[in-house]
């Protein structure tokens, strides 16, 4: 009795391991014959894209499992992913008065309109989607993996998509840049469109207006030398940034000379009128130009000054939360392939969260020299 018991187990095992091989045998013949159309064209059977999504769903939320969100209502924050969604995503997925570009509408799936088709997810599963992207779909990765602090200003921007029509759109992307009417001429002969996606003003500002989030570094005056540096070390991704990699990479070696010079000759912009702690400037303000021996940490002004070198950045008149964020990122353990990286990261990683506070505070809090100065 027990040898037939133990017999008819491994005929079943015989079956089903002989109907696996099958099966995948069927599978590579099937592949191997090409008779499987690829199409874009075509369309998915409802029943596979019933089970795509399925699958997509549950990965998502699976994989997003332990991600905390943080504060996502800071206007600099989402006011700067509207203008890194205005040229980065928009393309695909349209915006209020941006309609899909049609050859996005031809991709499989196609992309949805976020403002007014998006999936029912959490904050913390944006933020998945918008760093990782979506396999089999064109929905790509976020392009500095680093960069979480970036990923989140598109969610804090992509809460607010849905209550923006074209007009409260188009003066948070485009940070009241207003773009002349074109000529027939030069529509036939620039590249230049009415949606400006590659114009650095959207976000760094122009003439005295400054960024409209405080998010984005202030250019205004600052060294050429240094503006050019780190345009170069964005184009060949050796500062990780998903916002500035893709359009720093755009311009050629010759571009990035013009637009440096450009932002070097224009006077500081008016600064924001801002409630600061004067005894926090005043800390900031003996840190800035004494260092702190003890904790061997030099003098800011040392480089930072205005008249150190020109490879060094100037910190008067940057904004306190564009400071603050930078040496975070450093304290964070944020990797730079920067040549200034090494110098400037053992430096920030000794600072205390109050330090880092009252520094940004002290140099937000300078009036910047105009160019005469430098
Ligand atoms: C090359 C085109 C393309 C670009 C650029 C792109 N996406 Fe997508 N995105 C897609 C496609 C395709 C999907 C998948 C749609 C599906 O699964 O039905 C998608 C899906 C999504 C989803 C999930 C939508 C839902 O309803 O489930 C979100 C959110 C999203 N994208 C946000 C973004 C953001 C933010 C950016 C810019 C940082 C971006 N995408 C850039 C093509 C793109
Ligand atoms: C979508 C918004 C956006 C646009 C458009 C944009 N920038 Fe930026 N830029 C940023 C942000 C955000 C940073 C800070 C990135 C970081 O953390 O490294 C930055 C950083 C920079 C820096 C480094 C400054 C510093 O103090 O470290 C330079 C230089 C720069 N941008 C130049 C440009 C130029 C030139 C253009 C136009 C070709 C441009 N940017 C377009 C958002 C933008
Ligand atoms: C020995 C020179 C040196 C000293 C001293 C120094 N820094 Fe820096 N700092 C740099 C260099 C170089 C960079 C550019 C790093 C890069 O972007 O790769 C930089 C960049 C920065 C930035 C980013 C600025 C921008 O526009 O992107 C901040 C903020 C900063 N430093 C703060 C400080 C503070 C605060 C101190 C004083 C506690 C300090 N630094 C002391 C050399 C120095």
């Amino acid at each position: 009795m027990r040898v037939t018991t133990r017999q008819g187990w491994k005929w079943i095992t015989g079956f089903v391991l002989f109907g696996l091989a099958a099966i995948v045998l069927a599978g590579f013949l099937f592949a191997w014959s090409g008779l499987y159309s690829v199409a874009a064209s075509r369309g998915h059977w409802a029943v596979t894209n019933a089970a795509l999504t399925f699958g997509m769903q549950n990965s998502v939320r699976t994989h997003a499992l332990g991600i905390e969100a943080p504060p996502l209502d800071s206007e600099d924050l989402s006011t700067l992913g509207a203008a890194h969604f205005h040229s980065g995503c928009a393309f695909c997925h349209g915006a209020p008065g941006v309609p899909i570009s049609p050859i996005a509408q031809s991709m499989l799936p196609s992309p949805p309109d976020l403002s007014t088709s998006m999936r029912e997810w959490r904050d913390r599963e944006l933020f998945w989607i918008v760093k990782n992207g979506l396999k089999y779909t064109g929905m790509p990765a976020w392009a500095a993996q680093q960069r979480d602090d970036e990923v989140w200003a598109v969610v804090a921007f992509l809460r607010r998509l849905p209550t923006l029509d074209a007009a409260a759109y188009r003066e948070l992307a485009l940070g009241g840049l207003t773009v002349p009417t074109q000529s027939g001429s030069e529509i036939a002969t620039t590249e230049g469109t009415s949606e400006a996606v590659s114009a650095c003003a959207r976000c760094h500002g122009q003439n005295r207006r400054g960024p409209d989030s405080r998010l984005v570094p202030v250019l205004h005056g600052q060294p050429r030398e240094f503006l050019m540096a780190a345009l170069e070390e964005y184009a060949h991704a050796r500062r990780p940034s998903g916002i500035m990699q893709p359009l720093a990479s755009d311009l050629s070696p010759e571009d990035r000379e013009r637009v440096a010079h450009y932002y070097a000759g224009l006077s500081p912009p008016v600064p924001p009128d801002l409630p600061l702690n004067p005894e926090s400037v005043e800390r900031g303000r003996l840190l800035a130009t004494t260092g702190d021996t003890a904790a061997r940490i030099p003098a800011c002004t040392d480089c930072h000054g205005l008249s150190s070198l020109p490879v060094y950045p100037r910190l008067a008149g940057q904004h306190a939360p564009y400071i603050v964020n930078r040496l975070r990122l450093w304290k964070s353990g944020l990797t730079s392939r920067s040549s200034t990286d090494a110098i400037m990261a053992p430096i920030a990683r000794r600072l205390t969260e109050r330090q880092i506070e009252d520094v940004a505070a002290y140099f937000s809090s300078i009036r910047a020299a105009g160019k005469a100065s430098r």
